[in-house]
């Protein structure tokens, strides 16, 4: 009887392995209705030789098993350290993690690279507003409110009533900008975002990037555009590079022209990308109209100059053959990751 007990008891300890099980343990063994007070409360009923023997007994298996019972709370204390150590480990000899480190966007890396080349150049940059007065953006411009020209430029008003205010269209205002604030010599490249009312497909956005040109001295001539322009192409495009200008119409300049280079796939043997014509049109440019001069306060007999716009995200397609502009502007990374400097 007290072996059972005894031995019962301890077999039950054994599978205690929580804290909490060792106190279900302890209340039901050794607590105050445990099953040794139990066989306690049975000697009353015996003799009193009887009495003492058994006493004697179930002392000794009292003893025990509370010390088998520290033992074992012993034990389940150090598993549970052991695993809570185990759990918190670290390994010292796996080798660290990298921490991805972004990479600028391919249309701001062009900004930053084509505005290096025109300081280079003696060009200064500067910015300017993208909400801006329909006043810089057309009417100071040679586009007068009611000029065929203004469809042009697909623009989206702030107000649409009024239509004084635009999310500009076109880099251009910054050259009224520009010129209202200093007097000649004016050299400036003018990168920025610009805005269009236009249906996107592969090659159109709603939202753009170009880069405005402006120089204004005595004596400048086309001849200053071609070289400064050719310049340019040759170091985004390649030594190689030919340039073709064409007569083209902007209301702000007079002549117009727009820009081609040869195109840098087939080298101008005519290919997909060029349309089988073996040039690509990359900005439109001119001289600065007398009208414009005049606007800002520049006399067109003393000074000339001349002015050119180009669209940034034409020039990152180009350059790597991107075949959708929306690309761009989706933000996966792992389109955009493919431009890390560091890795090309
Ligand atoms: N602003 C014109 C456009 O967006 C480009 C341009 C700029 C043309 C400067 C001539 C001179 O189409």
């Amino acid at each position: 009887m007290n072996d059972d007990l005894l031995q019962q008891s301890l077999d039950s300890l054994r599978h205690a392995t929580s804290e909490d099980e060792l106190a279900g343990w302890y209340r039901d063994v050794l607590g105050r209705k445990g099953t040794l007070s139990e066989a306690m409360r049975t000697l009353g009923s015996l003799t009193p030789d009887e009495r003492r023997e058994r006493g004697r007994q179930l002392n000794e298996v009292k003893t025990q098993l509370e010390a088998a019972f520290t033992a074992r709370q012993d034990e389940v204390r150090a598993a549970a350290l052991d695993a809570r150590l185990g759990a918190e480990s670290v390994d010292v000899t796996l080798p660290g993690r990298r921490h991805p480190v972004g990479n600028l966007h391919p249309i701001t890396a062009m900004i930053r690279e084509a505005c290096d080349i025109f300081a280079h150049l003696g060009f200064q940059t500067v910015e300017g507003p993208e909400v801006e007065y329909a006043l810089y953006s057309f009417d100071m411009l040679n586009i007068p409110q009611d000029h065929p020209a203004r469809d042009v430029w697909d623009t989206i008003f702030i107000n649409s009533n009024e239509k004084e205010i635009t999310l500009r269209p076109h880099t251009s205002p910054m050259q009224i900008r520009t010129m209202l604030k200093q007097d000649p010599p004016v050299r400036v490249v003018v990168p920025g975002r610009t805005y269009r009312y236009e249906a996107q497909d592969a090659t159109h956005e709603w939202h753009f990037h170009q880069i405005e040109g402006l120089a204004v001295d005595r004596h400048i001539t086309m001849a200053d555009l071609r070289g400064t322009l050719a310049e340019f192409a040759r170091q985004i495009f390649g030594p190689e590079r030919k340039v073709r200008f064409r007569c083209d119409y902007f209301p702000f300049v007079e002549p117009g022209v727009d820009m081609s280079i040869d195109c840098p796939f087939c080298k101008g043997k005519g290919c997909r990308t060029c349309k089988g014509s073996g040039w690509i049109e990359i900005l439109g440019a001119g001289m600065v109209h007398p009208n414009v001069l005049r606007n800002v306060g520049y006399d067109p007999d003393v000074y000339s100059g001349w002015a050119f716009g180009m669209g940034v995200d034409r020039l990152v397609m180009l350059r790597y053959n991107v075949q959708d502009l929306r690309s761009f502007y989706a933000n996966d990374l792992r389109f955009l990751a493919q431009f890390d400097r560091a890795r090309m």
